[in-house]
């Protein structure tokens, strides 16, 4: 037995009143985050300061009581630990160098070098291990490989995936191995992040709705599958969720294929569909529109009160179907967490 909510349904345990926390939950909308943020400078050194990422990790715990904290860092972590050169543009989003051919493969660094850069987000679990309330999951995470080579291929995030599609389809042998390099480096950090502390991980796919049917077992299922046996062979109870971005249909059969224990599921999903079809191979996070959180009203109310129904005959994590926007009134946090805890 568990007293902590999220471990408890990612086990297959249905809640009444589900635990909840939400994507970005630690970000622009916090006027505290923006504080700390300044502190550090830009948002990097915040990932890589660990006092100031566990401090950031913690804000929105003391502020909502969610069940679940998020460790602070980025996805793009693991590029720059490969060698990628990496850098925020305010306004913009992220930059990295490109890869257009072998050359700029063969430059990464092996999977095995990860460590060398990423050893202070270990240390941010080891400080919040020691601080958070007993109640409250850590919860690390990744991206998964095919939404972190589209970052490293393109050099920036792309409205269609082009340059990752041209390069999966031209040049499938490259494309392959790059693909083996961001998994094993993902099986190295987020083992690293479970013997720091993280008592789940997720992986997030947030663009495995742009790959064809054809291409979907092989880009977004198979590495999936493959990070997490080798996570589950190390640590058998480790549970893992895993977040397949837009997948449609796509999401009915993909904890079965990946061996996930616990699907995320975007909002364009149907949550009646996703009860019947997802939930019945265990547990299922996310679902409400992240615009929401700006629009409040009762809209908001009835929208979290209708997933909670959906999703109440089995296991259930209450989240965003995306990351909370910059714009989220954090007011409109409290409505929704009234609307599920009461
Ligand atoms: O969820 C959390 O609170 C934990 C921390 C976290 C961040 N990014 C912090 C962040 C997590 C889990 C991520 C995941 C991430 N990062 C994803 C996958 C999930 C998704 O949103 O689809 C992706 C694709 C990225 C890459 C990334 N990082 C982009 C595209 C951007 C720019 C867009 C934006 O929101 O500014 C980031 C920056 C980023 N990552 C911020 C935060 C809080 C904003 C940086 C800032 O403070 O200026």
């Amino acid at each position: 037995m568990t007293s902590k909510k999220i471990l408890a349904a990612l086990a297959g345990e249905a809640h009444e009143v589900p635990p909840v926390w939400l994507m970005r939950q630690a970000g622009r909308y916090l006027p505290e985050y923006k504080a700390t943020r300044a502190k550090a400078g830009d948002f990097l050194s915040l990932c890589y300061t660990p006092d100031l990422a566990a401090e950031v990790t913690l804000q929105p715990i003391r502020r909502y009581g969610f069940d679940g904290a998020i460790l602070f860092a980025d996805i793009l972590l693991v590029p720059q630990a490969l060698g990628a050169d990496l850098w925020f543009v305010t306004g913009e989003g992220p930059r990295l160098s490109t890869i257009d051919g072998q050359a700029d493969f063969d430059a990464l660094k092996p999977a095995g070098a990860v460590h060398d850069t990423l050893s202070p987000v270990y240390e941010t679990l080891r400080i919040l291990t020691g601080e958070l309330p007993p109640e409250t999951t850590l919860i690390g995470f990744a991206g998964a490989p095919w939404t972190v080579a589209t970052y490293m291929i393109a050099g920036r995030g792309t409205p269609d995936q082009a340059p990752a599609h041209a390069l999966r389809t031209g040049n499938p042998a490259l494309f392959d191995a790059l693909m083996d390099r961001i998994t094993e480096a993902t099986i190295l950090y987020l083992s690293a992040q479970i013997e720091a502390g993280a008592e789940v991980v997720k992986l997030f796919d947030s663009w495995a709705g742009s790959l064809p049917a054809d291409a979907f077992e092989t880009y977004a299922v198979a590495p999936v599958r493959r990070i997490i046996a080798a996570l589950k062979e190390r640590y058998p109870d480790i549970p893992v969720i895993a977040f397949p971005r837009e997948a449609g249909r796509a999401y009915a059969g993909y904890a079965r294929a990946t061996g996930a224990d616990c699907v995320a599921l975007d909002n364009s999903v149907n949550a009646d569909w996703a009860a019947r079809e997802v939930q019945c191979d265990g547990c299922v996070q996310g679902n409400l529109d992240p615009k929401l959180m700006i629009t409040g009203g009762q809209d908001l109310v009835d929208e979290t009160r209708r997933i909670v129904r959906a999703f109440s005959g089995g296991p259930h994590i209450f989240n965003l179907g995306h990351g909370i926007t910059p714009e989220a009134d954090p007011e409109n946090v409290h409505r929704m967490l009234e609307a599920i805890r009461g």
